[in-house]
């Protein structure tokens, strides 16, 4: 993967932007791959600006989510269906009919998973995928032990993860214990990467995903098996690379 040390977020922010505003000029279909939390923050901040200032026209874009809380109905305000809207599609303006959430309700949900692929599948696959990585090395919600190949399935989230996402939450029990995940396979299938992550906490993960082996221990190693991808982080979350 190439790495990009940045200053900030704000830096990484347009870094990121400029890769998407990039892929959407050349191609206005293009299939983005949408990571919720706070890290891909700066970056959708960027997108839309660019989008206000009619620097690019995004009303062909679609966009696929990496995962949905299991149990959590859409218009729950802290699933990721509803984070998509509010952090995505509202400030860029893109169609909500072309931008997908694995679903984490209704009936047969075992099969959840094999209709998000089907869908994934049917739009051409993910062009360009925005990644965070989690303190304990998950991408997606792929947590250590998840297979390099997986498709879309149901997962277990991982203790640390539940506490690292209380504060979404009022209560640390309120955090869902399953979720739904676009798996690691599914990720190596999209075209590009871009990896973000910022702060100290994220050093040790960082380090891990880029410097140690490629294993299911440390998800995001993946990265490493990746032919086209980009890993912009700040210096403290550098700070633990060789
Ligand atoms: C979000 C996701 C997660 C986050 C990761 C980092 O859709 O799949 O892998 O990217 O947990 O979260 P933040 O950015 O909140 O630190």
């Amino acid at each position: 993967a190439e790495i990009i040390i940045v200053r900030d977020q704000a830096e990484a922010g347009s870094l990121a932007a400029s890769i998407i505003i990039g892929k959407i000029s050349s191609n206005p279909a293009t299939v983005l791959g949408l990571a919720t939390g706070s890290t891909p923050l700066s970056t959708y901040a960027a997108v839309a600006q660019a989008v206000r200032d009619h620097r690019i026209d995004v009303s062909g874009v679609r966009g696929f989510a990496l995962d949905e809380y299991l149990g959590v109905p859409p218009q729950h305000p802290e699933s990721y269906r509803s984070v998509i809207t509010r952090e995505v599609v509202e400030p860029l303006g893109l169609n909500p009919d072309q931008v997908f959430t694995p679903r984490g309700t209704g009936e047969h949900i075992g099969q959840a998973g094999a209709e998000y692929e089907a869908l994934i599948a049917g739009a051409g696959g993910i062009d360009l995928q925005i990644l965070g990585i989690g303190s304990n090395g998950h991408i997606a919600f792929n947590e250590p032990g998840s297979s390099l190949a997986s498709p879309t399935r149901i997962k277990a989230l991982a203790e640390q993860t539940r506490r690292d996402n209380a504060r979404f939450f009022g209560n640390p029990d309120e955090v869902p214990t399953h979720c739904i995940t676009q798996g690691l396979g599914t990720i190596l299938r999209a075209r590009q990467l871009v990896l973000l992550a910022f702060g100290a906490n994220k050093a040790q993960a960082v380090a891990a995903a880029l410097e140690g082996p490629v294993s299911s221990v440390v998800p995001g190693s993946v990265v490493q098996q990746h032919p086209h991808a980009t890993v912009i982080i700040d210096e403290e979350a550098a700070s633990t690379l060789a």
